[in-house]
């Protein structure tokens, strides 16, 4: 079989340590399965190279980059020593454009973010129905209000004016909300075989097993707004299966706190799934348990980039505090998307992902370290 190559970009803060317990895994089940997979390691991007380059990466990282098959992200972003007051200002030539550079670069156009609420893991709401908290939030990951565009006049005058374009394509959302339909179904599909059906209602007094809610702002940015709805109305004819349900953004962000076991896949925009998905992280155990990926799922020429929702937490960087479960299950994810390829690879991203569970539901309410949290997922391989 064709060897798959990874590109391993560990970044900053707790990046290299979260990386390194994912690394480990990857070689466990590697030299287990014997899996056709191998990695390259670059410092780039990261802070450190910005020190040392005045760049965040290379000019031609996208090149490089490029040669992969996937890129397995562990963090970026470091505002420097916790005794500087001037920490959290971030000098014009240091940016997080890399991550988006990336984003664009590859055309990873959508970024899934499931929200589930796993045995072991912290329960934030009290509420006892958390624990059936199950959500795949589905964030457009290519344009909207990240295209970058917009400007400053008259910069530093009182008269100042700072614009920030939204960009909206139909294309784009079409392809958002098809994925999103196409994701429901798999997971009702997926349901059925656990015999963990769940029902959603429609309007017209349906019943079904899966549902896609749009989140929008319509009632306040019609245009966006408007277009966003009438494609998602078109597209579902196509999936008279699946249950539609549409909600105004500040409107879900109060659901995701009042009952968010209701949801089922959530398709946002690229700023509006970005805040609601630190929500749906929190809902699920939080920072330290949230997978995430950025996938471009139709041109395979194209590295899909998996990094966990968290950031680089310099707070904690360096101690070996920082969990690395996230990390894990976002390898897990990166090794279910590269065995669409390679069946074998496939398994082992189950496996990973069941010894990562298996990992939480047995150690709930511990405090351990990252290497401890990594060795003992690791032992549990296969
Ligand atoms: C994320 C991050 C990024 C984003 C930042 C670092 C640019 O918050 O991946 O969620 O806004 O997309
Ligand atoms: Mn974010």
């Amino acid at each position: 079989a064709q060897k798959i190559r990874i590109a391993v970009t560990p970044g900053d803060g707790i990046g290299p340590e979260v990386v390194a317990e994912a690394v480990h895994c990857l070689e466990a089940l590697r030299s287990r399965h014997n899996l056709p997979m191998e990695w390259t390691r670059f410092p780039w991007p990261s802070h450190a190279w910005h020190e040392e380059n005045g760049e965040s990466m290379p000019a031609d990282a996208l090149d490089q980059l490029k040669q992969y098959d996937a890129i397995l992200l562990g963090a970026l972003g470091d505002p420097g020593p916790v005794d500087d007051p001037d920490r959290y200002l971030l000098p014009d030539s240091i940016s997080l454009a890399p991550l988006l550079d990336m984003r664009k670069g590859f055309d990873q156009w959508v970024c899934e973010r499931p929200a589930r609420l796993l045995p072991g893991a912290r329960q934030y709401l009290a509420d006892e129905r958390a624990k059936d908290i199950d959500m795949l939030v589905i964030r457009e990951n290519s344009e909207g209000e990240y295209v970058g565009q917009g400007g400053r006049l008259r910069k530093g005058s009182p008269d100042e004016v700072a614009t920030q374009m939204e960009v909206f394509t139909r294309r784009a959302t079409d392809r958002i909300i098809r994925y999103g339909f196409e994701q429901a179904r798999l997971r009702a599909a997926a349901r059925a075989e656990e015999g963990k059906t769940r029902h959603f209602h429609t309007r017209d007094g349906k019943t079904c097993e899966s549902q896609v809610c749009i989140v929008t702002k319509r009632n306040a940015l019609r245009y966006w707004g408007d277009m966003y709805t009438e494609a998602f109305e078109e597209l579902a004819k196509q999936y008279p299966d699946v249950a539609t349900h549409h909600e105004l953004v500040d409107a879900a962000c109060m659901k995701f706190v009042q009952a968010p076991w209701a949801f089922d896949v959530v398709v946002a925009s690229n700023l509006q799934g970005d805040i609601l998905t630190d929500l749906a992280a929190v809902l699920s155990g939080g920072m330290g348990v949230a997978p995430s990926c950025n996938l471009n799922p139709d041109d395979p020429s194209m590295p899909s980039m998996f990094e966990p929702t968290h950031g680089s937490a310099p707070d904690i960087a360096g101690q070996g505090l920082a969990d690395p479960t996230a990390m894990l299950f976002t390898t897990a994810r990166m090794l279910e998307w590269l065995g669409r390829k390679n069946p074998a690879i496939a398994a082992a991203g189950r496996e990973l992902y069941d010894a990562v569970a298996a990992d939480l539901a047995e150690n709930a309410g511990t405090t351990r370290g990252t290497q401890e949290i990594g060795k003992a997922v690791r032992d549990r391989l296969k």
